[in-house]
């Protein structure tokens, strides 16, 4: 058994042999970043200010050269080798709630977009509302121990109804069963609330939230708790899809627009094909923000999405100026078991 020190804080606990460091945070109920859960997304990264640690599980894909000489570890992968001190980031707003299971039933069931179909779902009977932050995301649980993560789209509801938007990905198991199976009054056990996207309210600087996809769906959430809120703080929303008909929340957020003059929506679809209806922005979503913001020192960023624009937006925008302390993000990864397969059938990896 080790010892973890986080610098900031003065914060300690145990880590048992074998376990993550953010394992045992979690068990100790101190809330660390992360979201894929897997060494890939590099939302979990900290740097080691002593004591040694190893990955038996994952590689840590997501740090480069520099950050490894750095030492930068990746939380979700690293099991101590001895005590550690660390410097990490806490996220203090998301520990009041303890994550639970519970059975939900399918109430709604609509095609947002070609291949994106948008569940409610709610608590069966008996079973008291999940309790959530906006941003934060659940796991369905499948058989075999195997768990895929959705963002939640909404805040809490009086009614406990939670959306969900879910993007079908050819050759994947769950969400085909979404998109072709799935109906009202089907039951689903769910854990959350998970990961450590949510509002930060303890700063004045002006928002650019950025979204790839279903990327939109803890954006949303997340938006409508500042509007709610009655932020005066600037908004910039950008969301990059490929066409323009999967902008599936486009009238809603052009009624954030009415609501709060201070917030700006920038479409943006990568399918550089000619428009015959009003034209839009096309390029990549990232490229669109820095073009607007080259310098992005005064900012803070809220982005979720597909895995590739989270790599190459969060350097991208780091070196545009942005402290990395600053930017948030929740990279829409295939389940931890899945990428773990994916890594370890990989030359040269072994988990
Ligand atoms: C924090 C977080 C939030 C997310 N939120 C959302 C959201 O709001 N909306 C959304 O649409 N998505 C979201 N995602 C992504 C979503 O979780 C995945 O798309 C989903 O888990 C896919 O599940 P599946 O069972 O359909 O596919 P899987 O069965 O997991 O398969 C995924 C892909 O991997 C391939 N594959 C499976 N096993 C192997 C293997 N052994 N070797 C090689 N290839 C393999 C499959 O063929 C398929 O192409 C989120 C992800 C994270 C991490
Ligand atoms: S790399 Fe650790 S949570 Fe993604």
């Amino acid at each position: 058994m080790f010892t973890v020190t986080l610098q900031s804080t003065g914060r300690r606990f145990d880590v048992a042999a074998g376990e993550t460091v953010l394992e045992a945070a979690q068990r100790a109920g101190i809330a660390l970043p992360y979201s894929c859960r897997a060494g890939v997304c590099g939302s979990c990264k900290a740097t080691l200010l002593a004591g040694r640690c190893g990955y038996p599980r994952n590689p840590p894909l997501a740090l480069d050269a520099d950050e490894r000489a750095h030492h930068a570890v990746l939380l979700c992968q690293a099991v101590p080798a001895s005590d550690l001190l660390l410097e990490a980031r806490e996220v203090a707003s998301v520990e009041d709630i303890a994550r639970r299971q519970l059975g939900v039933r399918v109430t709604g069931k609509h095609l947002l977009a070609p291949d994106v179909t948008g569940l409610h779902l709610r608590p069966v009977d008996g079973e008291p509302r999940l309790q959530w932050l906006p941003g934060q995301y659940l796991d369905v649980l499948l058989d075999e121990d195997r768990r895929r993560p959705f963002s939640i789209a909404n805040g809490p509801q009086p009614d406990g109804t939670i959306e969900l938007h879910v993007r079908h990905v050819a050759g994947g198991g769950f969400t085909s069963r979404v998109a072709d199976e799935l109906a009202v009054g089907d039951t689903l056990r769910i854990e959350g609330p998970l990961g450590t996207f949510v509002a930060r309210e303890d700063s004045e600087r002006p928002m650019i939230f950025v979204a790839g996809g279903t990327g939109i769906a803890p954006v949303k959430a997340i938006v409508e708790h500042f509007l709610a809120l009655g932020t005066r703080r600037a908004m910039d929303v950008y969301w990059g899809v490929r066409h323009a008909e999967d902008l599936y929340l486009r009238t809603q957020i052009e009624g954030w627009q009415r609501q709060a003059r201070q917030l700006r929506f920038h479409a943006v679809l990568s399918d550089m094909a000619p428009l015959a209806a009003a034209p839009l922005r096309t390029g990549l979503v990232h490229e669109a923000v820095l073009s607007d913001h080259p310098d992005l020192s005064g900012h803070d960023i809220y982005m979720s999405g597909p895995p590739a624009m989270i790599d190459i937006a969060r350097h991208r925008f780091v070196a545009a100026g942005l402290p990395e302390d600053r930017l948030y993000y929740d990279s829409f990864d295939y389940a931890p078991d899945v990428l773990a397969q994916i890594i370890a059938s990989r030359a040269g990896f072994h988990a």
